[in-house]
């Protein structure tokens, strides 16, 4: 059974006063004018995963407003472990609790049921912006195919977090820095083969398969320096950086630090020399493999939302992609103005209107073209 969304449920989130959506397993069109809502409809999908959503936003900053309650998002997701209901709710502005057949759960749960790949318009500067964005993209792959982590991230950053509160505190106490690097490494050095293995599996996947979109050689890389692989390295690196990190006031070591490089495979050039269509290009190419691969290792595909997609390119790539969407059986939502960016699909999918109102938003089932 492909994972997918088969009612999502909406109650003062960002500009929708209620929504109720039935799906079924196709991929999901959603179009209609700016400013519709669209994109906060796939930013609630984008919830059924861990971490932020996809604008990693507050739970305060989803609270419709002027209103400024809370929000509450549900879904009933089929999911390889059978039919799941999800629900995320905040009140006044307090993270969002995670419930699951009606009892708390937690991430890591969320990331085991749903995988859920994001392609969005502020991406596209991906591979010519900082470093930071393209560890992100890299991190949400890695979910995709290890749920725990999120987990170890959480841990990583929270030790770090500590570190570095002494560090600007210049406390110089060796006993209080070795106890948490001993979790940083430890942590650090999961982060680091869990991206490892990713961009192994995304490289078998792109080598695997006939596609029209090409290829991106992918490598890790440390934004200046050497790069600690294992734990003991780690914990070495970490306890050598003391002295350098107390003048800095941070943390200078580690996979936070870790970098995303890539390559146009067929061209040889870098990923941030190309094109503006070719960046995007290897970004749909990169879900899509980490999709393929996926359908490998789970049975099923990813949710995948691509916000904008259609937009960018011809009608030729347009066809190109909504065939191995089809072909994949993911469920993908996507967005865009009008239903003519979305022809070559015919009924391949399952299309809505989304319509501003003085109600807040409507959404309207609608035939294909
Ligand atoms: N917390 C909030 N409460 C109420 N309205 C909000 C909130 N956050 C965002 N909005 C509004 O939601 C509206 C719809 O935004 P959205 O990004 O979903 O539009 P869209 O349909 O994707 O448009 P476009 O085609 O321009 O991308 C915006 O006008 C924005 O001001
Ligand atoms: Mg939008």
């Amino acid at each position: 059974m492909p994972l997918h969304i088969n009612r999502l449920t909406l109650s003062h989130f960002r500009s929708h006063l209620h929504v109720l959506l039935d799906a079924d397993a196709r991929p999901v069109v959603l179009y209609g004018p700016n400013g519709a809502g669209k994109t906060n409809l796939i930013e609630a999908v984008s919830l059924f995963s861990p971490g932020r959503g996809m604008r990693r936003a507050s739970a305060q900053d989803m609270t419709r407003r002027p209103e400024g309650l809370g929000w509450k998002v549900g879904g009933l997701v089929e999911t390889p472990d059978g039919l799941q209901d999800i629900a995320f709710q905040s009140e006044n502005g307090a993270p969002r609790q995670v419930r699951i057949n009606d009892k708390p759960a937690p991430q890591t749960r969320l990331g085991e049921l749903v995988r859920l790949l994001w392609l969005l318009p502020s991406m596209d500067r991906l591979w010519i912006e900082g470093a930071e964005g393209r560890r992100r993209f890299l991190d949400r792959m890695t979910l995709s195919f290890f749920p725990s982590h999120g987990d170890v991230s959480l841990t990583y950053e929270k030790a770090m977090r500590e570190r570095n509160r002494l560090l600007k505190e210049q406390v110089r106490d060796p006993m209080w820095y070795k106890a948490l690097e001993t979790q940083m490494a430890q942590s650090g050095a999961a982060i680091h083969s869990n991206r490892l293995k990713t961009l192994r599996r995304i490289a078998h996947a792109q080598n695997q398969a006939s596609t029209q979109f090409p290829a991106a050689e992918l490598e890790l890389i440390q934004t200046e320096g050497e790069m600690p692989e294992t734990e003991g390295d780690l914990c070495q690196a970490l306890e050598e950086s003391r002295f350098r990190d107390l003048a800095a006031g941070r943390t200078l070591v580690g996979p936070h630090r870790a970098d995303l490089y890539g390559v146009f495979a067929a061209k040889g050039v870098p990923a941030a020399d190309s094109s503006t269509g070719e960046q995007k290009a290897l970004l749909i190419s990169l879900v899509l493999s980490n999709a393929r691969a996926l359908v490998e290792d789970i049975g099923a595909a990813p949710i995948v939302l691509l916000d904008e997609v259609a937009a960018h390119l011809d009608a030729g790539r347009r066809a190109a992609l909504y065939d191995e969407i089809c072909a994949l059986g993911a469920q993908a939502w996507m967005t865009g103005t009008g239903p003519e960016l979305f022809a070559e699909l015919g009924d391949r999918a399952q299309y809505f209107e989304v319509t501003e109102s003085n109600q807040g938003t409507s959404i309207f089932p609608r035939s294909s073209l």
